[in-house]
Parts: C-alpha cells; structure tokens; sequence
C-alpha cells in the first residue's frame, strides 16, 4: 500500500521504515528540512537498534522516501499517519497545536480519497476534532476518514514491538477504512481490535498510565521491603508468576522518566478532570514516583553525609536502556540533584553522553568517561542510575580498588546483592 507518515519522531521513523521493510510504499515526511537531508543520506538521529541497518535498506530498495513537503507525501500516498509530537503544557494537558496544524495542511492539499490516522498519544476525543478541522479547512470537499492508531512500541525495543506488536487497535468513526487498516496490518502476525474513535485514544492513555502504576506500586512495595527485611526482587518474582499479574513492569527503581509515562499520566488526569473525574489513583502514582527519587538521594546522603566536595561516579544518563533519549531521564534529574548537594560527577553512558551534553553540560563538576571502568577511580561512591544490561559487566575488582571507599548505590537493582556484599562493597540498592 501507499502509506504517508508525517513526523520522523521515534514512532514516525519507527513505524514508516517497518511498513517498509513489510513491502509497504512509504513516504516520510517532516518539516526539518535539514533532518531529512540526513535522513535521505543514511544518517539517523536517533539510537534504536535495527534502525540503522532497516533504513538504508529499504531506501535502497525504492519502498521508502523522505520529504519535507505535506503536500508531496499526500499526494504520493492512500492512507496518512500522523506522529507528530504532542508536548505537554505546564497544567498536565497536551498540547495539540502540531496535531491541529498537520491536520489543516492535509486538509488544504487532498485531492482525492484518504484515511487519515492519528499514531501520535492524544487525549481522547481528538479524533473527533481532527475529523471536523478537516473538514472544515478541505475547501476541495475531498471524501476523507479519521482513524485512531495509537503506538505501543517501547523506545529500545521500537522495531521489536512494531514487528511483533501484541495488538494492533484501530479506532473508527465509521466502517468504511477498516478494510485498508486491515490491509496496512496485514503482514504483521497480531490480534486486529477495531474500536470506536474514543475507545481507542482512552486505551492508549489507560495503558501507558497502568504500566506507570505497576512500577509505583513495586516501588511502595519497595519502601515497605526495605523497612521490613524482605527483598523486592524475591517479593516481584513471586508477585509476577501469576498469569494475572506477570513479571514485566514490576523492577523498582528511582521512578520511571522519559517522554511518555510522566507527560500521559499528567495529561490522563487532565482529561479525566476536565470530564469531571477526580482520578486520584493515577495522582498518587506520581507522587510515589517522585518520593522514589527522594528516597534514593537520601540514601546517599544518609551514607555519605556530606556531598559538597565529594566525588560520584554515575553509571547511565539515558531514561531507560537500550536508548539515547534524555528527555525526562531519572538519571539526568539524579545527577542534577547530586549536583545540587554539591558533589562533583564522573558519567558514563553507552549511547546517550552526547544528547545528555545538552542538559548536564560538562564542567569541572561534571566529567564524561568514556571507558565504564574508569568511572570509579578516585570517585567516594559509585552510583547506578540506568538499568543498562552492559552495567553489569562492569570490572567490580578494579572498581573496588578504584573507589576511595567500596560504596555502591545501585538505583536498579542490577547487581546481586549478596555478592556485592562478600566481594567487600557497602551495597545499597531499592527495596533489598
Ligand atoms: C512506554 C510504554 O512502555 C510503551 O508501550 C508506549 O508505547 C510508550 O511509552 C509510548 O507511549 O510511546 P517507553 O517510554 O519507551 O515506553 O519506556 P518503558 O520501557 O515503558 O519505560 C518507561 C520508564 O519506566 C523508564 O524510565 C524505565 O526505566 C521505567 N521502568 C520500567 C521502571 O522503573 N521499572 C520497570 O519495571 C519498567
């Protein structure tokens, strides 16, 4: 099929070079001019494993194509996505502003029948709005349908979980586009929800915002471990065998970050407020994640006392692993805090030290490591704030030798903890 997808974001990218590699026509479309230069010349700007090999590959193959023109990628297409961002604004609500404008400009260039289908997280009722704004701005009177998508894929895993999705839900305000969806899907091997409009932007915003509140709830459990001698990690395993709960989304930690959970959570309540529901739950799952965080700067403190002029060597910046993205990250705000207390930080990443430059810019407080082992040396304590599977292979004997003091603070539980312990280190993780 032709497909059009306007914004190369994380799902835009994503999503338009895995219809392609499918057997899709794809075009991408965004207004930075000078990203889709790179992109066309094989540069990606984003780290997401499989990508770099997928692009090429299928721009090679004539399936898939980048422009900046709205216009051009209409044209050239059946069915158009929409995963632009949808930033959130100081009062937890969702800025649609980008949402709007591309829908005026598909608008203003239809010439002939498409679908139109909103990837990006919206509140619901969107839909409905982006339905009438075309329809008010198609001066062509061009037939058109709006489509609720929404994205489920996970940053460092986004090609994984776009070709194997778990779901594909497909939000309608009439019959007529199922037929193409089911087209669009039908090379991928997965259940075909179709819904109304509505339903489909509230699944979306009830899934993010549940999977928040699993990890809000492993992190209290975590707090009630770690005052009554139990362990997290023994207490979640058990917890997780049954079918009911499962395993996924039970690690405690310093909180959950990046660009979806804490904007959707806000945003969630938003909507819900402004339909006149007070939905305190999903509030007491923010205010838990930020104690999170709280909890473990304190930990420090409380172990090392005084931070002003100590040195910590911090091991991951990104939000999450397998990913670049800062926006949002617990780790950054955790070396912020640190900073705050006075201390001086040694950091390492495997893939996201350049984006973090730009928030936690390098100074004579802040260093950037570029080997992991050389993190420790000379540093107080040691702290771990992204679960990084690579962490674990860290060399702990020279670490130890490194470190003026064995102090570890892992804020991922990635390290066992009894091990940590006979090896001589002073362990402190979450919720053991
Ligand atoms: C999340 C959802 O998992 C995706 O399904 C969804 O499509 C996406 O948002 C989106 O709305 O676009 P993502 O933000 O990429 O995906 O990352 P997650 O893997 O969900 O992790 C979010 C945060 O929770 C990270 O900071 C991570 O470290 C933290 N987390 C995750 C925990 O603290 N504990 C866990 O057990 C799992």
């Amino acid at each position: 099929m032709r497909l059009c997808i306007i914004g190369t974001g994380y799902v835009g990218l994503v999503t338009g070079t895995c219809f392609a590699e499918v057997g899709h026509d794809v075009v991408c479309v965004d207004n930075n001019a000078e990203k889709v230069r790179q992109l066309q010349a094989g540069k990606i700007p984003i780290y997401e494993a499989g990508l770099e090999e997928m692009v090429p590959r299928n721009v090679a193959a004539g399936r898939l194509r980048f422009t900046d023109s709205i216009a051009d990628g209409v044209e050239s297409s059946d069915v158009v996505f929409i995963a632009v961002p949808t930033p959130p604004q100081a009062d937890g609500s969702v800025d649609l502003s980008f949402i709007e404008g591309v829908a005026r400009e598909i608008a203003g260039c239809m010439t002939q029948y498409k679908i139109i289908v909103d990837k990006s997280t919206v509140p619901v009722k969107t839909g409905e709005k982006v339905a009438e704004t075309i329809k008010r701005y198609n001066k062509a009177r061009v037939d058109f349908d709006v489509v609720s998508n929404p994205e489920f894929l996970r940053e460092g895993f986004a090609v994984e979980d776009l070709m194997k999705p778990d779901r594909v839900v497909v939000g309608v305000l009439s019959q007529r586009p199922v037929v193409a969806m089911r087209e669009v899907y039908a090379p991928f091997d997965a259940p075909f929800i179709v819904t109304d409009i509505n339903s489909a932007e509230m699944i979306k915003h009830a899934a993010n915002s549940f999977l928040a509140l699993k990890i809000s709830y492993i992190n209290a459990v975590a707090a009630v471990c770690e005052a009554s001698g139990a362990n997290v990690v023994e207490v979640a395993a058990g917890m997780g065998l049954d079918k009911r709960i499962g395993r996924q989304f039970l690690n405690a930690g310093i909180g959950f970050g990046g660009s979806c959970f804490p904007k959707d959570l806000s945003a969630f309540i938003k909507i819900a407020e402004q339909l006149g529901v007070d939905f305190r739950l999903l509030k007491e799952v923010q205010t838990i994640n930020d104690g999170q965080m709280d909890r473990f700067v304190k930990k420090i403190i409380e172990t090392l006392w005084v931070l002003k002029d100590k040195r910590l060597g911090v091991l991951g910046l990104a939000f999450k692993q397998n990913t670049d993205d800062v926006r949002m990250s617990p780790a950054i705000e955790l070396c912020q805090r640190l900073l705050k207390e006075g201390a001086s930080l040694r950091v390492f990443d495997p893939k996201a030290m350049d984006k973090a430059k730009s928030i936690l810019p390098p100074s004579d407080r802040v260093e950037y490591v570029t080997d992991m082992d050389e993190v420790p040396t000379g540093c107080d304590a040691l702290v771990i704030a992204t679960e990084w599977p690579d962490f674990t292979k860290l060399n702990l004997e020279r670490a130890r030798g490194e470190l003026a003091h064995p102090i570890v603070f892992d804020g991922r539980n990635l390290f066992d903890k009894a091990e940590m312990e006979r090896m001589g280190f002073l362990y402190k993780s979450v919720g053991r």
